[in-house]
């Protein structure tokens, strides 16, 4: 099988799913997105370095940020490779999906998951206009880029002039309900899921209510209930995210809210309070989904 490993950055995860691929009987190619090109006019167009025939199987641990139009030529080699057949992890429409969190709301919404309420417009107006009738000092509105990540650039928003102008949030509202934490403590939770499964969860302690990992967030061990688990698998499929990085926070009745669904999940604090080996756990899922994608072979020569 040909087996491709893109990573454009992070190099303990690079590491740790090479590793675990290379455990599992893979030889995985590392390439960049950056690095592939698109030639016409010969032979195969789509040209990823280091494979000759395009590969069987991609597993993706990042796409590098970039501009518009360079992310948009990478997410079209994503959608490319699966159009010529190959498994790739996470698939290019889950990445989409989830990256846009205006996207990942509406789908958790849709399945009928809880989340918390969420509005997303365009103009400044409009933002005004439910900050006005949804917000209030004590009751705000957490307002996150779109494409957020790593918990940069959350801010909360109690009046229509807390709100920044349409420039500094890229022409789009993000508003949701904040939820307050009942207990004193910062405190939500990290639930990894793969191929369906949640493998492992953590409770993320800030100092603050932003519980990023990458803020300063403490991973904690955690019995996941039942209920956590359930509901963080239920985001996964509705996101169709084959693995995921699930944030929780408690709603006060005992249940949950999904918070996020990340396709591009990283794990080195869950890693250290969990003794389940998540880059093994992905990196099997993914050589599964390849084998289960792949056109059975005749009976070869040697057997
Ligand atoms: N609606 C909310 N109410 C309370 N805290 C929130 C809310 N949304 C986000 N947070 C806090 O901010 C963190 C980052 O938000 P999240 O939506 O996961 O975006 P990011 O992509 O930056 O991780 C969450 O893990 C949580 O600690
Ligand atoms: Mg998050």
């Amino acid at each position: 099988m040909r087996i491709g490993l893109a990573a454009d950055n992070g190099n303990w995860h690079k590491a740790r799913l090479k590793a675990a691929l290379e455990h599992l009987g893979a030889e995985p190619v590392l390439f960049s997105l950056a690095d592939v090109a698109v030639v016409t006019g010969g032979a195969e167009p789509l040209r990823v370095p280091g494979f000759d025939a395009l590969p069987d199987g991609v597993l993706l641990r990042t796409v590098a940020g970039g501009t518009f139009e360079a992310t948009t030529m990478r997410l079209g080699v994503l959608h490319a490779l699966v159009a010529s057949g190959a498994t790739v992890w996470n698939s290019p429409t889950a990445i989409e999906r989830s990256v846009d969190k205006a996207m990942t709301s509406l789908l958790i919404d849709r399945a009928g998951l809880p989340t918390p309420d969420t509005f997303v417009v365009s103009q400044r107006a409009a933002a005004a206009a439910l900050v006005e009738r949804e917000a209030r000092p004590g009751r705000p509105l957490v307002l996150k880029p779109l494409f957020g990540s790593q918990g940069e650039g959350l801010q909360l928003i109690a009046r229509p002039e807390d709100l920044p102008d349409e420039e500094a949030v890229s022409r789009v509202y993000y508003l949701q309900r904040y939820i307050a934490r009942n207990d004193g403590l910062w405190r939500d939770y990290r639930v990894f899921v793969c191929e369906g499964r949640a493998i492992a969860g953590m409770i993320r302690e800030g100092d603050g209510w932003i519980t990023n990992v990458h803020r300063g967030g403490r991973p904690l061990p955690w019995a996941m209930p039942d209920a956590a688990a359930e509901l963080a698998e239920a985001a996964a499929a509705a996101v169709g995210v084959d693995y995921t990085g699930v944030d929780l926070v408690e709603d006060g009745e005992g249940g949950y809210l999904v918070l996020e669904v990340n396709s591009m999940p990283a794990w080195s604090g869950l890693q250290r309070v969990t003794e389940v080996d998540i880059a093994l756990a992905v990196a099997r899922g993914f050589l599964n989904a390849v084998r289960a994608a792949r056109p059975p072979r005749l009976v070869s020569a040697s057997g």
